[in-house]
C-alpha cells in the first residue's frame, strides 16, 4: 500500500488550500476512503488527492454533486439515561472522540438544556451556544466549535431549559437547524439529560439510535426502565437501543446488570436491546474532569478509555448501510409538522 499522507502533503499535491480542502471533506464525507490512523494522527489515503482534485473540478464548474447523489447525513445517536450522574455526558464525548480516532467525523451535540457542561469537560471555551441558536444570533455552523481530537462541539446553553419546556417552537428551531449539522458530520452523538421530560423526549424520538446508559446502582435500573417504557409508549420500535453498563466494579457484575436489563426489556416490552459494552469504575474519570480533558486524551491506555474504544467499535459494528437522503432531524420535523396541523402548538405569553 502506498505512504498515507498527511494534510500538508495533500495541499502541496492538489495547490488547494487547507480550508477549502477541510470544506470537501466535511462537504462530501462519502466519496472519501477511510483516513489512517498512525501515533494518534489520522492520514489520508494518496487517492484522495484525485478525489479532491475532482471535487475542486465539480465546484468549479458549478455542479456540486456527483451525478445521481443524494444528500447523506450522519448517524444521530442520543445518549440517554434514567437518572442523572451516571456518565452520559463523560461517555459522549468520549465516544466522539475514540468515533473520531476511527475515521468518523463526529460531533457531540450538547442537547442537556438543564446542565449544559461538554464544554467544560472537552476544555473549550464555545463562542456560541444553542441559545444564540434560539435567540437568532446566529446559524448552526458557527456554533461548531473545534474539540480535542479533531472533534466538533455544539455547546449547550444553560437555562435554556425553563424556556424550552414552555416554547415548544424553541425546540423545533434547534432541531429544524440540526439538518444542516448532519451534512457536516458522519456521526452526531446527542448528550441529553436524564429522564423523559419535554427537553429531552424531542431529541430522543428524532434520533436515529439511542445510547442506554445504567449503572449497577438498583434505582439507576428502575429508572432507565422506566424510560424505556415511556419510549416503548411513542412506538420508537425500529430505533436500535444500544446498552452501555457504566461504573462497574467487574466484568462478572456487568454481565449480571447487562443481562438483568435486557431480559426484562424484552420479556416485558418485546424490546431488543443490543449490550454495546461496559466501562469500568475508574478515577482516571475524574482525574481528567479535573484537567478539563477527556479521559480518552489524557490516558489513552487507561481501562475506561479501552472500554470506551470497545463501545466505538460495538457501534461502528452496528452501522446500518448509509442512508443517503435520511435526515433523522428533518423526519422528525415531518412527524411534527403532521401532527401539528391537527393540534397547532399554543405558545404561551411570556
Ligand atoms: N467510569 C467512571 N468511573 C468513575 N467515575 C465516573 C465514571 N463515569 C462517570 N464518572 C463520574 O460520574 C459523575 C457523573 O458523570 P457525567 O458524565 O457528568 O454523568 P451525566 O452526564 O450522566 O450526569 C462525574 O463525577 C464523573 O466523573
Ligand atoms: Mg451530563
Amino acid at each position: 500500500m502506498q505512504e498515507p499522507l498527511n494534510i500538508e502533503e495533500i495541499v502541496r499535491r492538489t495547490g488547494l488550500e487547507e480550508s477549502l480542502l477541510r470544506f470537501y471533506e466535511s462537504e462530501y464525507p462519502d466519496e472519501f476512503p477511510k483516513k489512517i490512523l498512525r501515533g494518534g494522527t489520522l492520514f489520508f489515503d494518496p487517492a484522495s488527492i484525485l478525489i479532491f482534485r475532482d471535487i475542486h473540478e465539480r465546484h468549479q464548474s458549478g455542479e456540486k454533486k456527483k451525478p445521481g447523489q443524494t444528500e447523506r447525513y450522519a448517524r444521530v445517536i442520543a445518549v440517554t439515561s434514567g437518572k442523572g450522574g451516571v456518565g452520559k455526558t463523560n461517555i459522549a464525548l468520549n465516544l466522539a472522540i475514540e468515533l473520531q480516532h476511527q475515521g468518523k467525523m463526529s460531533v457531540v451535540l450538547d442537547a442537556d438544556l438543564g446542565l449544559a457542561n461538554v464544554h467544560l469537560l472537552s476544555g473549550i471555551t464555545p463562542r456560541h451556544s444553542l441559545m444564540d441558536l434560539i435567540q437568532n444570533k446566529t446559524d448552526i455552523a458557527d456554533l461548531i466549535e473545534a474539540g480535542p481530537e479533531g472533534i466538533g462541539v455544539v455547546a449547550g446553553g444553560n437555562g435554556i431549559l425553563a424556556m424550552a419546556d414552555s416554547h415548544r417552537h424553541d425546540r423545533y428551531r434547534i432541531i429544524e437547524s440540526l439538518v444542516e449539522l448532519e451534512k457536516a458530520a458522519d456521526i452526531i452523538l446527542v448528550d441529553t439529560g436524564a429522564g423523559m421530560g419535554q427537553g429531552v423526549r424531542d431529541f430522543l424520538i428524532a434520533a436515529d439510535e439511542i445510547i442506554f446508559v445504567i449503572t449497577p446502582d438498583i434505582t439507576s435500573l428502575a429508572d432507565a426502565y422506566g424510560l424505556l417504557k415511556a419510549l416503548h409508549k411513542e412506538r420508537m420500535e425500529a430505533r436500535p437501543i444500544h446498552l452501555v453498563v457504566n461504573m462497574v466494579q467487574t466484568l462478572k457484575q456487568a454481565a449480571n446488570v447487562s443481562v438483568r436489563f435486557t431480559s426484562c426489556a424484552r420479556e416485558f416490552l418485546g424490546r431488543e436491546i443490543n449490550n454495546a459494552g461496559y466501562i469500568l469504575r475508574d478515577n482516571t474519570v475524574s482525574l481528567a474532569t479535573a484537567r478539563q480533558t477527556p479521559y480518552t486524551v489524557y490516558r489513552p491506555m487507561s481501562r475506561v478509555s479501552k472500554n470506551t474504544r470497545s463501545v466505538a467499535q460495538h457501534l461502528l459494528k452496528e452501522e446500518i448501510p448509509s442512508k443517503p437522503g435520511n435526515s433523522a432531524f428533518s423526519r422528525y420535523m415531518n412527524l411534527i409538522r403532521g401532527h401539528n396541523q391537527m393540534n397547532p402548538p399554543k405558545r404561551k405569553s411570556a
